[in-house]
């Protein structure tokens, strides 16, 4: 039986996720909700920027409410209020709720009233729902959970290289940076920013930026062990799309070198945790579908004492499609509970 699945917000991650889901059978991708209308966001499906033509651009149109792909129309709603969404009627499994509008289980209930059986958040939502970055914690969910959120991509970048490290060697504490292009949330020329955050209202594509990040203290909520353990920030940087994740730590062992962590990086690399020593640019990883990918040419070691080093790692992503990949994962395992 296919998985019908409704997008709620049709910017950057819903339009990724939407290329991904398509080209799966177990998918349907039964409905999107967005404030623009169709034929705009058909358009924007078709082209784009940083991620390429969509493969099927050709046979990509829209109506007055449908946008369509090949002959399959799909429905086209331009609701604002999640809870009038027709989610019982068109039976909807999941709402991947990529608006960035209902980031609480709290909001996100309004899918639920509407009829909708799941919802999966595209980034943190609070800590009384589960979040989970596939590959490290998918394996503790439960039928129950009803409402989850997929982390966001630095968590989802940073945790899989972080649960390698710790069991290599314990971390005591940990600092994450991550180098982040910029994204919607950010303004072209200084202007004032939706949610008033005066360095976001700089103009994105002229200043190195620092800003907030929760996804080191997120790892907390995937590798409870780790909880409290770990910070971080972000800065965001004049390229449209792509990251660079460092993470400093503490960690405690003997005889720990950067060639015993690249080789045991090296080992632990899968389809989500990439590993590499070729010299990786940012523009060079866009694209990819691992979580993150592991530069060897980045690690650092110093020893503190004979049990103690302080060590530095680092590791490429691209917060679009790395991240999209990872939640179509995640959305793929949990469709199977
Ligand atoms: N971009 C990334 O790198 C990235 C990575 C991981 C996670 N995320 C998370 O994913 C979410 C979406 O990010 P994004 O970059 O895709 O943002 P985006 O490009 O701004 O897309 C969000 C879309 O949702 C629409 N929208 C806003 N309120 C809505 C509502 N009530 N109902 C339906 N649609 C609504 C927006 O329309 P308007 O533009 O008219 O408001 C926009 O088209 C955010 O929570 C973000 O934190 C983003």
């Amino acid at each position: 039986m296919t998985v019908r699945i409704a997008i709620n917000g049709f910017g950057r991650i819903g339009r990724m996720t939407f290329r991904q889901l398509y080209s799966l059978a177990e998918f349907e991708i039964a409905a999107i909700n967005d404030i623009v209308s169709p034929d705009l966001s058909a358009y924007l499906l078709k082209f784009d920027t940083t991620q390429g033509k969509f493969d099927l651009a050709d046979y990509v149109d829209s109506g007055d409410n449908y946008i369509s792909v090949d002959d399959i129309k799909i429905p086209f709603f331009q609701e604002q209020d999640a809870s009038r969404l027709p989610w019982k009627n068109l039976n909807i499994d999941i709402v991947l709720e990529c608006s960035g509008a209902y980031l609480s289980k709290e909001k996100s209930q309004a899918h639920l009233a509407a009829g909708a059986k799941h919802v999966v958040i595209s980034a943190p939502a609070g800590t009384d729902i589960p979040t989970i970055v596939f590959g490290v914690n998918e394996n503790t969910l439960s039928t129950e959970d009803k409402i989850i959120s997929g982390a966001s991509c630095s968590t989802n970048a940073l945790a899989p290289m972080v649960k390698i490290l710790n069991d290599y060697a314990t971390i005591k504490s940990g600092m994450m940076l991550v180098v982040h292009g910029y994204t919607s949330t950010q303004m072209l020329l200084d202007n004032a920013q939706k949610k008033g955050n005066f360095r976001r209202s700089r103009a994105a594509a002229d200043n190195i930026i620092p800003t907030t990040a929760e996804a080191a203290k997120a790892v907390g909520r995937v590798i409870p062990e780790l909880n409290g353990k770990l910070f971080g920030s972000a800065v965001r940087v004049p390229v449209p799309v792509g990251c660079l994740i460092t993470f400093t730590a503490v960690v405690m062992g003997s005889n720990i070198t950067a060639n015993d962590i690249n080789k045991t990086m090296k080992s632990s690399a899968t389809e989500i945790f990439g590993y590499t020593e070729e010299e990786y640019v940012s523009s060079d990883i866009v694209g990819n579908t691992f979580a993150s990918i592991f530069d060897s040419s980045q690690t650092l070691v110093s020893k503190i004492s004979n049990n103690e080093y302080q060590v530095r790692i680092a590791a490429w992503f691209d917060n679009e499609n790395s991240f999209v990949s990872q939640l179509v994962r995640l959305i793929q395992y949990y469709s199977n509970l």
